[in-house]
């Protein structure tokens, strides 16, 4: 009897262990791997108050084509990415920027020199896609393959009934998006443009996107050269 109650409470403590630790695993580190190919990477918190006042960015917001091989810091992405398409209602998980019908059909790839990653507003992290660095395929310009960050604005085609919403929509939501980064770059000091002009093609082969997925417009982001 005695045994088996000192068997059960063995039991029964592991099994605690086990349901306390497990939730922390891939929270605790920067970098979790979620399989053998990708990486979840978890941003910092972003920040969300100060900045330029909005009548300043406005007045500061404009396309400019040079940019330094600085990288961008961690932190300085999250609040870009935030800034672009974060979720800034919990609970809803609706974002800085509009969407039709609340599709949210729009997708955010981030190109760096270290690989490619795509946006994950709900977890705030971004999943790897790639460990090459596409930076030369994610433009036909020359500053694009210098400049640290690309990102690529993906239009979920499968998330959107009829051909003219298709379209009409996933140029909305990509101009929404590119506003809200011109505007945080205005803020924040940093150069931007954003680009029709993309091989997307070859651009999608080399992102290995699915069928459904529909390069819109890219947005290179950088500092002043
Ligand atoms: C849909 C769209 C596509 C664009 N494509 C490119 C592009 O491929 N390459 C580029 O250098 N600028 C591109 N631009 C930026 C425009 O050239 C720029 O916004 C325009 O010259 C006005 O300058 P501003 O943004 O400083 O006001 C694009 C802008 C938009 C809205």
């Amino acid at each position: 009897m005695k045994k088996t109650i000192i068997t059960t409470s063995i039991a029964v403590l592991v099994i605690l262990a086990a349901i306390y630790f497990l939730p922390f695993n891939g929270e605790t580190g920067e970098k979790s791997k979620v399989t053998e190919h990708t990486q979840s990477i978890r941003l910092p918190d972003p920040v969300k108050t100060g900045g330029m006042p909005l009548m300043e960015a406005l007045q500061n917001r404009k396309s400019s084509r040079t940019f330094s091989g600085k990288k961008i810091e961690m932190q300085m992405l999250s609040n870009l990415l935030w800034a672009a398409n974060g979720v800034n209602r919990n609970e809803s998980g609706k974002r800085t920027a509009p969407t039709a019908n609340d599709t949210r059909a729009m997708d955010i790839y981030v190109i760096m020199e270290d690989g490619a990653y795509l946006f994950n507003p709900d977890e705030h992290s971004i999943e790897q896609i790639s460990d090459k660095d596409l930076r030369e395929f994610a433009g036909r310009q020359d500053f694009v393959k210098k400049a640290p960050l690309n990102l690529i604005y993906v239009s979920d085609y499968s998330k959107l009934k009829t051909g003219s919403e298709k379209e009409i929509y996933s140029g909305s939501h990509a101009g929404f998006i590119g506003q809200n980064v011109y505007l945080f770059c205005a803020s924040a000091g940093l150069n931007t443009v954003v680009r029709a002009w993309v091989d997307k093609d070859v651009l999608k082969k080399e992102m290995n996107l699915k069928e459904d997925a529909h390069i819109i417009l890219a947005q290179t982001i950088g500092f002043q050269e």
